[in-house]
């Protein structure tokens, strides 16, 4: 078996697609932690309701963080580390050791960056005129959004759309692209 630990920080609807997907055997893989920065975010609560184990991160500090979760994580066996919608900088204690991808809410490298995050990128997406956004999933390395980009998708942004629409259709795509890249791992084609 493949084993995922998901990082999140708020809503997660991508833990979501990543349960879903594998409850519908459409992922060979199993979450065995979740890990959240934020103790009341709503991944917890889907986490919790599909008894999966979670941890809630205690240090604030970028160095202890990374002390904490490298001593929390040793006691799994890791194949990959998702980041779905994790807001903190990962350290070198994790970097090192473990694969790392995280799902970015448009076409890196255009609207990535510290503070670049959800609702936030859309809105500077449809503030800069852009005819066209998407997602991207690339792995993770000691800058914000700089990894290697493993695939992007497109989706067109409408006179029409505003930050919550164009969210709405990024995020669809997002989550079918997680989940083929995902199965693209376990298959190890990856
Ligand atoms: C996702 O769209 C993800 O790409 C984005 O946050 C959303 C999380 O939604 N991540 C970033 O912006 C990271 N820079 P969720 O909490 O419902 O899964």
């Amino acid at each position: 078996m493949y084993h995922l630990v998901v990082f999140a920080s708020g809503n997660g609807s991508t833990l979501q697609s990543i349960i879903d997907s594998i409850d519908n055997h459409q992922l060979e893989a199993q979450i065995d932690l979740v890990v959240s920065d934020q103790a009341d975010a709503y991944c917890l609560k889907r986490a919790e309701a599909h008894h999966l184990n979670t941890h809630i991160i205690q240090n604030k500090k970028f160095e202890s963080r990374d002390i904490e979760l490298s001593e929390v994580l040793s006691n799994y066996s890791i194949d990959l580390i998702v980041l779905a919608g994790y807001l903190k900088m990962i350290g070198p204690k994790l970097l090192e050791k473990y694969t790392i991808i995280n799902t970015h809410p448009s076409l890196l490298p255009k609207f990535g960056g510290k503070g670049m995050h959800g609702m936030h990128v859309h809105e500077a997406v449809i503030s800069a005129g852009e005819k066209q956004s998407g997602a991207t999933i690339h792995f993770v390395n000691s800058e914000y959004d700089k990894g290697n980009i493993i695939s992007q998708t497109k989706v067109d942004v409408l006179p029409s759309d505003t930050a919550q629409t164009l969210s709405a259709k990024v995020q669809t795509a997002e989550k079918l692209q997680l989940i083929e890249v995902l199965n693209r791992f376990v298959h190890h084609e990856l």
